[in-house]
């Protein structure tokens, strides 16, 4: 990836920020997810009251992205506002993620723009993929 495309990523995914819906943890998530193409969704934690249906920043923009009829990823950046530690992806998220693929880059990113990035699947290792469900089978009984 160039470096102007992983800045302006970065740089996105602060601005999506500022939309998150986060009246319960109070915690702020954006990201910014670049297709294939060259178009970029962004997208925030939406919450809700029923804490458990709260969305993610990451799943938001995929959504998005998948809905509008995008299949194929380069990299998706996610900002927090953690000082010091970069963002990393809920569990959910991970799965969500390596279902478009293994190796695409996930930058995790901190508030002064600095970012480590990861591979999809090096940060759900041994993960279950659409390519499982055709592997050898046992027959039934
Ligand atoms: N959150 C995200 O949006 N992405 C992550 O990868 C980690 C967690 C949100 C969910 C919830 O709204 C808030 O951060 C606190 O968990």
């Amino acid at each position: 990836m160039e470096q102007e495309q992983i800045d302006d990523l970065v740089r996105r995914c602060q601005e999506a920020k500022t939309h998150a819906y986060n009246p319960y943890s109070n915690f702020r998530v954006g990201a910014a997810l670049l297709c294939q193409d060259g178009t970029v969704y962004t997208g925030c934690n939406v919450e809700n009251v029923s804490y458990g249906l709260t969305i993610c920043a990451e799943r938001t923009a995929l959504v998005k992205a998948v809905s509008e009829g995008h299949r194929e990823f380069k990299a998706i950046a996610i900002a927090s506002d953690l000082a010091n530690e970069t963002i990393s992806p809920c569990g959910a998220c991970r799965q969500f993620l390596v279902e478009f693929g293994v190796s695409w880059d996930v930058i995790m990113t901190k508030p002064d723009m600095t970012y480590k990035t990861m591979k999809t699947g090096e940060l759900l290792p041994l993960c279950f993929v659409p390519e499982s469900l055709q592997e050898e089978k046992v027959s039934k009984v």
